[in-house]
């Protein structure tokens, strides 16, 4: 008889034409899920994007953190955006809330983020002039980094630097900064922040690095092309965060991205997991085959990675399927939930945790 998985995967080759082999690693993998799952109260080395209003209101959400994590990001609150209601005013009260939550529970709290063109509030469009931008920006690094030196240990200093579709290896996403500062906005951040806090582990945050096609092996290019350049020019540099927003209907390249990997190694830069989650939009409907499709992407990713380098950290961009930014941005057509993370909306683990637990319990 057909066990409950293997059932699954010939239900998955018959709606969708991927093939599981029982006998890959990946299947094997969750051919194993019920034998493989921890005992109860196993805290897992596995981090988290968490959100302010569950972690405060619902017992259940915490418990999930609690139990998962052993680090936590702000979704938000520490965005320009959320900090800086006017050029006058930080309010810190989200990320200190967020900071004392991590404290109590024997986490650890890393900072999203200091430089980035979203999330900019109104009043940031006046900034007019090298000067003005510049001191806006150091002035903010100094502030904010500079409250949380040395309980902060992990910061993505510059977020999504290389445009959707890079014009030429040296092109870099358009922002404010950018506008008033040019590249060199980047090096100046960065050496503002390891002024700020020597000891903390400066990391610049990327998307779209993994997949294949001629558009995400240019935007790895101009990505390669600019650490190269900082690391040559001895910018404070210590990290590459790969946010890890995979779409399930594009492959990875695997190839492409372990070879991507291995050239910021040679760097000298640390790989990190930041944002994992699967962008289910276009996937089949079924739950279960929707499940193991979305995990198999991350099987894929979390292995070319891991074929590069080892993983340094890895989390997910929220917990739980009941909170996630996915729907904003990629709803379905088929008015079926989204299942982007590793916990089901009433808090079950998916395939996605399995995958993702072996990739943290099998570290080199
Ligand atoms: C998203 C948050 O999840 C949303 O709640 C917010 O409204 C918009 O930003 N890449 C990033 C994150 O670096 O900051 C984004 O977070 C998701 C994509």
């Amino acid at each position: 008889m057909l066990s409950r998985r293997e059932t699954i995967l010939s239900a998955l080759r018959a709606t969708t034409g991927f093939a599981v082999a029982a006998s890959s690693p990946f299947g094997t993998l969750i051919a194993g899920e019920a034998a493989a799952q921890p005992a109860g109260g196993v805290r897992l080395p596995l981090g988290a994007a968490v959100r302010d209003d569950p972690l405060e209101k619902e017992a259940d959400y915490r418990a999930a953190i609690i139990r998962h994590c052993t680090q936590i990001v702000g979704e938000g609150g520490l965005k320009w955006y959320d900090l800086r209601p006017s050029r006058e005013r930080f309010v810190y009260d989200r990320p200190d809330r967020q900071l004392a939550f991590a404290t109590a529970n024997g986490m650890t709290l890393r900072g999203h983020t200091l430089v980035w063109y979203g999330a900019m509030p109104d009043w940031t469009k006046s900034i007019s002039s090298a000067a003005e931008a510049e001191r806006e920006m150091v002035g903010h690094i100094e502030q904010v980094m500079g409250r949380y030196r040395g309980r902060i240990k992990s910061w993505d200093v510059v977020n999504e630097a290389i445009p959707d579709e890079p014009a030429s290896r040296s092109d870099i996403r358009p922002s404010i900064w950018q506008q008033r500062l040019g590249e060199s906005h980047i090096a100046l951040a960065l050496r503002t922040a390891a002024r700020v806090d020597p000891q903390a582990q400066l990391v610049i945050n990327e998307y779209d690095i993994e997949f294949v096609g001629p558009r995400f092996r240019r935007k790895r290019e101009a990505f390669l092309r600019l650490l190269r350049d900082l690391k040559l020019r001895n910018v404070p540099l210590h990290a590459v965060g790969l946010q890890g927003h995979l779409r399930a209907e594009i492959p990875i390249d695997k190839e492409g991205l372990s070879a991507f990997i291995s050239e910021c190694r040679t760097m000298g830069l640390q790989v990190l997991v930041t944002e994992l989650d699967v962008v289910d939009e276009k996937l089949p409907g079924p739950p279960e085959v929707r499940d193991i499709l979305a995990a198999s992407r991350v099987y894929d990713f979390l292995d070319a990675v891991r074929a590069g380098s080892p993983i340094d950290s890895i989390l997910t961009w929220g917990i739980t399927d009941r909170y996630t930014w996915v729907p904003l941005y990629f709803k379905r057509a088929d008015g079926l939930e989204n299942r982007p993370l590793p916990l089901d909306r009433d808090y079950r683990p998916k395939p996605m945790l399995t995958v993702i637990e072996h990739f943290l319990r099998d570290r080199r």
